[in-house]
């Protein structure tokens, strides 16, 4: 048999995929598992959206698209909410692609923006698939490890340090999965002066925007000066909205760059499902205090875990600013992250995913998520207490 691809062979799987399933297998053999390993809201999407879902489906919007980047009023919706929510202003009908999931939105961005070679920046700790995403679009995944001890503060030498003549573009996730940081004005600033000075393209990654904790504030790269020419954002309903499962997101930016996302999207996908996409109009346009509700039920969750965690001997975890996820470091043990969540699966029966899988800043931690009931997270605790002197 000839060769199969040796980039995909060459490819991870990913980390947070195959410890959740780990668990749910686990689960499934009677295992009495705590599932902090994944990225998925408890919560069920709210009844309006699927409401708006049902009757889309009953009054027979079950054909293709039209256009296939997205139906307007998903595109509008998108485009109103941009406005609104980020002071961006887009024309809906050539800057907004809606997107499978903003997995894919990130994916058209690189495709959009990368030629073969080209390196592309993020910013560690890093969400698992940038790197191999950014490899699938024919670049060079570049990292700038941000130290915890500066509680992963983004600083202009950090960054300018890892630009070379061949850098394309720089990747930022704020809210960030996995350290819970959201970009201060002036790290936004930091970035902005970078990509201007460098001519860079900006990939901003808001899918955790309405999960922001205490006073901090969420800021949009393409709403900075000058930058809403080089700057793609992409986002979704997944996290804030609890519609991981519908896969629907959406990337937005200059026309230029969108016409080329858009047509690797209809020569892929074709498109996003179209009752979906219904449902999409329906959140974004619809009540918003279904989610605000669960974000301050994420905020709770962290304040308990935060302190209950820091009680147990043997655990640091610092506070976070938004997101659902956690990083504690145990500082008693010698164990790498990938040795530690094996030791706490076994020991305590906590799913949990090893900090090595988000880059060299946090290979000493695991990440925990706290979308998960409170109930769950009481229960970890407990677990915590008895078996962290034997970790
Ligand atoms: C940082 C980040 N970006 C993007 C995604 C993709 O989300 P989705 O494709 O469900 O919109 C995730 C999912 O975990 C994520 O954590």
């Amino acid at each position: 048999m000839k060769e199969l691809s040796q980039l995909l062979a060459n490819i991870p799987p990913s980390v947070t995929l195959a410890v959740n399933d780990k668990a749910k297998s686990l689960q499934r053999d009677g295992k009495d598992v705590i599932a902090l390993a994944g990225g998925d809201p408890d919560f069920d999407t709210p009844p309006h959206i699927v409401e708006a879902a049902v009757q889309a489906i009953k009054n027979g919007r079950t054909h293709y698209p039209a256009p296939a980047k997205g139906l307007p009023e998903a595109l509008e919706a998108v485009a109103d909410k941009m406005a609104r929510d980020n002071g961006v202003y887009v024309d809906p009908r050539t800057d907004v692609v809606i997107t499978p999931g903003s997995k894919w939105a990130l994916y058209l961005a690189l495709a959009a923006i990368v030629n073969p070679g080209d390196e592309v920046i993020y910013l560690e700790p890093v969400w698992v698939s940038y790197p191999p995403l950014i490899r699938i679009a024919g670049g060079a995944p570049v990292a700038v490890t941000l130290p915890e001890e500066t509680n992963f503060t983004v600083t202009e030498a950090l960054l300018r340090e890892k630009v070379t003549p061949r850098t394309k573009a720089i990747m930022v996730n704020s809210p960030c999965n996995p350290s819970g940081r959201v970009l201060s004005q002036d790290e936004i600033n930091t970035i902005v002066r970078v990509a201007i000075d460098e001519d860079l393209y900006v990939i901003t990654d808001e899918v955790y925007e309405k999960l922001v904790f205490d006073d901090h504030k969420h800021y949009s790269l393409a709403a900075q000066p000058e930058m809403a020419e080089r700057t793609l954002t992409t986002n979704g309903l997944s996290k804030g909205y609890a519609m991981t499962g519908w896969r629907l997101g959406w990337i937005v930016g200059p026309p230029d760059l969108v016409k080329l996302a858009a047509r690797m999207h209809s020569q892929t996908v074709t498109s996003a499902a179209t009752f979906t996409m219904v449902a999409a109009a329906a959140a974004l346009n619809g009540p918003q205090d279904v989610v605000e509700a669960m974000c301050c039920s994420y905020q709770e969750r962290r304040d308990f875990m935060v302190k209950a965690l820091n009680e147990i001997e043997g655990i640091e975890c610092r506070n976070t600013d938004g997101a659902f996820y956690l990083m504690p470091r145990f500082t008693n043990t010698e164990k790498n992250s990938v040795e530690l969540a094996d030791a706490l699966l076994e020991e305590a029966m906590i799913a949990a995913t090893p900090g090595a899988a988000f880059g060299a800043s946090t290979e000493r931690h695991l990440r925990f998520s706290i979308a998960t009931a409170m109930s769950e997270l009481e229960r970890a605790v407990e677990r915590l207490e008895r078996v962290v002197g034997r970790l």
